[in-house]
């Protein structure tokens, strides 16, 4: 008797009419068609709905998350604010606010299929407040989300006092990632030192590394050039993250056509932030505004792994989003105009399998042997899914049943229509 049986479904590369079997939490089984004689404690019939491995959003701030509003809004809604806005909110923090905002944004993020998240958390504050109450959270949804940590310096690990010695103090609490921000520490030389100094905590540590880099309009800011040397340099290929990189929008083309090899060749896979990067990247711009996301169909072309973040949820640096690492694909296809079948499929990609691969995530797809963890979507396919920010039926963590939803009748899906979408008479 397997645990669960799921029929009748699509599945993002295409397939349809495909049956997934499950037992102790892991796929047993992936068929086109019935399984003959499966029985299951519980079937579900997919109805020819998608059913995709779990969301995964690789880059959050859940220290921040829900507080917004807190102590004022962002009058401006730029990110310089943003930052001045978070510094007046530490001083107030409590572990007990930052612990409940966030279980209360992964209860959000359950209910979206999302279940697995790396969320930076400041370490700028000497008294690792933040820190403690991430790793609690951590602690506390373990059996629901896999929430890794990135010890993320937000005033500058050269440019604020301690800097240096608060992050390494967080790495030693527990805190899985080595983060850090270049762009913000007083010179280009200083943030180029920055790289080279975290990059080798990395690499001593034996850990994975993350860093927000060039999140600016300023063509000339180039550390994501100096991330891709030291990581080739200290042998940490495959290991090592750009966040934001949104620069390169702005970057001068020769030199980008000189980047994007050295970038693959280094194995630095990037994060683009297009909720946020569309908002807060070319402020000082009068008209034409610049995107101010990160190339990203480039990227993909030139071999480099892409992955999209969410970033921000209703922070002093937004004030809007819900946990829906679909809205963040829709989102990104419309800034990066990857609006071809491929491109959409890949924005698809880059919040599933592509930010899977940043976050080193073990037993991640829909092949036997992996979790049994994955996301019933009201779509018969990707491009449908990322369109309607198709609603979660369905919502599993290795064969469990985490949340669900009412199949909700409309005309814009284009499963069952005949029977289900009676809303036209035609005579
Ligand atoms: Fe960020």
């Amino acid at each position: 008797m397997l645990d669960l049986l799921i029929t009748n479904a699509a599945l993002p590369d295409g397939r349809s009419g495909m049956s997934i079997a499950a037992q102790n939490g892991k796929i047993t089984e992936v068929t086109q068609g019935p399984i003959a004689g499966a029985q299951a404690t519980e079937t579900v019939d997919a109805g020819g709905y998608l059913l995709s491995p779990h969301f995964v959003d690789p880059h959050f701030h859940m220290d921040a998350t829900l507080s917004y509003g807190l102590p004022r809004v962002n009058e401006s809604g730029t990110l310089l604010e943003g930052i001045a806005l978070w510094g007046e909110l530490k001083p107030m923090l409590k572990a007990e606010a930052i612990i409940e905002r966030a279980l209360s944004y992964c209860d959000w993020a359950v209910a979206k299929g999302l279940l697995a998240i790396r969320s930076h958390v400041d370490t700028s504050d000497a008294s690792l407040l933040a820190v403690d109450a991430l790793l609690e959270v951590k602690k506390q949804v373990a059996p629901y989300i896999d929430l890794q940590l990135v010890a993320f310096p937000q005033d500058g690990v050269l440019r604020s006092k301690g800097g240096m010695d608060n992050l390494k103090r967080a790495l030693d609490k527990g805190v899985d990632v080595v983060g850090g921000i270049p762009h913000y520490e007083r010179t280009m030389a200083e943030g180029a030192a920055s790289v080279k100094l975290l990059c080798e905590i990395a690499a001593e540590r034996g850990l994975l590394c993350d860093m927000h880099c060039d999140e600016s309009d300023d063509p000339l800011s180039r550390h994501i050039e100096t991330l891709a040397f030291e990581t080739q340099r200290l042998g940490l290929q495959g290991r090592v993250n750009g966040s934001h990189c949104t620069s390169m929008h702005s970057m001068d083309n020769y030199y980008v056509s000189k980047l994007l090899p050295l970038i693959a060749e280094s194995g630095v896979s990037v994060i683009a932030n297009p909720l946020i990067n569309i908002t807060l990247q070319g402020r000082h711009d009068t008209y034409p505004k610049r995107r101010g996301m990160t190339r990203v169909p480039e990227l993909m072309a030139a071999g480099v792994n892409v992955a999209f973040g969410h970033d921000c949820v209703m922070d002093p640096w937004y004030g809007m989003g819900s946990g829906d690492m679909l809205e963040v694909a829709h989102m990104g296809l419309h800034v990066a105009q990857m609006t071809s079948q491929k491109g959409i499929r890949q924005c698809f990609d880059a919040v599933t399998v592509n930010a899977a691969q940043v976050m080193h995530l073990q037993g991640y797809g829909l092949e036997v042997g992996c979790d049994a963890s994955f996301v019933l979507l009201q779509a018969r396919d990707t491009v449908e899914a990322i369109r309607l920010r198709a609603n979660r039926l369905k919502v599993w963590r290795k064969g469990r049943l985490l949340a669900e939803m009412a199949e909700v009748v409309s005309t814009l899906t284009l499963v069952n229509r005949p029977a289900k979408t009676a809303f036209f008479k035609v005579s």
